[in-house]
């Protein structure tokens, strides 16, 4: 089968001619998931391996470092709440051990996928809009069957969330102060609780509460999850854009404190 007997151009279809008829701007939603993803990337990316300005006022640690478990991590004391045990290199970043599923678990997010897939493979690019590409397998196939592991990532991403969680909670605990409340803490704190509405309101999360139930009146606490983790999927999209934005600004305040570049209110203590 050639490419001109596949998709928009085989036999039976209809012969519009023109690439799409859509006069809106149908390729700008694509365009700003490009430059927003871009973005994210290049300064996740820079950030993780910079190795520096990740813990503040001997408190505030950033969730791209957390866990921080490299020996590396002994340059800023009490930032490794779960021991050090990766050697410290240059390319290993501090938290290599969540990053990588983290990294995953976006990746094989079902809204990321429908994201990048329109956005950077244009396929398709928009509704009406002819992809590109000769061929379709889907995810049918190596490598994109490795999408599947999604449901299984989503275990660890709950344990990576209890830890920044866990991180949120001693960061109101000051080494010398005691109990300190800083704005630092209302940073880490809404980072932490939009980080687990992205996280629950996962559509693996979802299967995992109310799926293969054959009688929801058989289970009624099952049920009851079901219906509050389905309200929350609705905004799953809107999560997974807010917790991209929430974690560069939790991050940025840390460098900006760590660095000496602006000092953390204090509001307590
Ligand atoms: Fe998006 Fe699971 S579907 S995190």
């Amino acid at each position: 089968m050639t490419a001109a007997t596949r998709g928009v151009e085989a036999p039976g279809r209809a012969e519009v001619g023109a690439r799409t008829l859509r006069t809106d701007r149908w390729w700008l939603p694509p365009a700003a998931t490009t430059v927003g993803l871009l973005i994210f990337v290049v300064y996740a990316t820079v950030r993780a391996f910079q190795q520096q300005y990740f813990f503040a006022d001997e408190r505030y640690l950033t969730p791209f470092y957390s866990p921080c478990v490299s020996l590396g991590c002994a340059s800023e004391p009490g930032s490794a709440h779960f021991g050090m045990f990766l050697p410290d290199h240059p390319l290993l970043p501090y938290a290599a051990i969540s990053l990588p599923f983290l990294l995953a678990f976006r990746l094989t997010c079902y809204y990321y996928r429908k994201a990048y897939y329109r956005s950077f493979w244009l396929a398709p690019a928009a509704c009406a809009v002819p992809e590109p590409h000769a061929t379709y397998t889907g995810e049918t196939r190596f490598p994109l069957i490795l999408q599947n592991v999604h449901r299984y990532v989503f275990y660890i991403a709950v344990i990576v969330s209890v830890i920044n969680t866990y991180d949120a909670i001693v960061a109101f605990r000051h080494p010398t102060d005691g109990f300190v409340v800083g704005i630092g803490n209302l940073v880490l704190l809404v980072n932490v609780v939009l980080l687990w509405c992205y996280t629950l309101s996962c559509h693996s999360c979802r299967h995992v509460m109310g799926g293969r139930l054959a009688h929801f009146s058989k289970h009624p606490v099952r049920y009851r999850i079901w219906t509050w983790i389905s309200a929350l999927n609705t905004r799953h999209a809107t999560f997974a854009w807010i917790t991209l934005g929430t974690l560069v600004a939790t991050d940025l305040y840390v460098l900006l404190v760590a660095s000496g570049t602006i000092t953390d209110l204090r509001l307590v203590g």
